[in-house]
């Protein structure tokens, strides 16, 4: 039977993802690396420094910068994303996230959190959702980003439900593997084309419908 929802925060929570694309697209162009939205989806759901890897390699520039270099361009991406985040209040959140969440915890199941960004808990707080999932595992309590499944098994073993009787969701293709290595059914918010492996995809957040997921759900397991 299914006991919980795990959520991924960037991109489907709220539209904070963008905020990363624009924060990451600024440094790579100042470092004469050129940064598309197709390049971008690469990035999504993984970690501050494998991202700023991926940026580099793309450059052709992974060995311009020592370690001390690296960090401080990571925390420049840094200060940059926050001056977006700053500005998130509980109006920020998508459209449809809100009701579902609601018939969630109604049906009695858990909801939980699933996020590498070191920023999660802020976020959540300015959203004003904290207090809405039993459990928000983020960077600080995993070691390996998505796409390895480490985050998605954590958050199941701390709501003491199995992943078999998980749904994840997520916009990014590494967290739809993150679900999919977890085993776990996976729902997918974005394009049908990058998120292929998940079970249910949904082109926005305001077509989340309860009713279709629990079926498919039920279909599948
Ligand atoms: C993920 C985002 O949620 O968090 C990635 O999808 C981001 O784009 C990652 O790089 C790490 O976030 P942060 O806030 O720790 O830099
Ligand atoms: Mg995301």
């Amino acid at each position: 039977p299914l006991k919980a929802f795990i959520f991924d925060l960037d991109g489907v929570i709220t539209e904070s993802a963008e905020y990363h694309y624009l924060a990451w697209k600024a440094l790579a162009e100042e470092l004469d690396i050129s940064f598309t939205r197709e390049f971008n989806e690469e990035l999504k759901g993984i970690s501050r420094m494998d991202s700023l890897d991926k940026i580099l390699t793309r450059g052709g520039r992974m060995n311009d910068f020592t370690q001390e270099e690296k960090d401080s361009l990571a925390t420049k991406k840094n200060e940059h994303y926050r001056t977006f985040i700053k500005k998130i209040t509980p109006d920020d959140v998508l459209p449809g996230i809100e009701p579902l969440l609601a018939e969630i915890r109604s049906r009695g199941l858990k909801i939980g959190l699933a996020s590498v960004s070191k920023n999660a808990a802020d976020v959540m707080n300015s959203l004003r959702l904290t207090e809405e999932f039993d459990v928000i595992v983020d960077a600080a309590t995993i070691s390996k980003s998505k796409p390895d499944p480490e985050i998605f098994l954590t958050a199941a073993r701390l709501l003491n439900v199995a992943p078999s009787e998980c749904i994840g969701v997520e916009d990014a293709a590494a967290g739809v593997t993150s679900i999919k290595g977890a085993g776990m059914f996976a729902v997918g918010v974005g394009s049908a084309e990058t998120l292929a492996e998940a079970d249910l995809i949904y082109a926005n957040t305001s077509l989340l419908s309860y009713e279709e997921i629990l079926a498919e759900f039920e279909k599948r397991t």
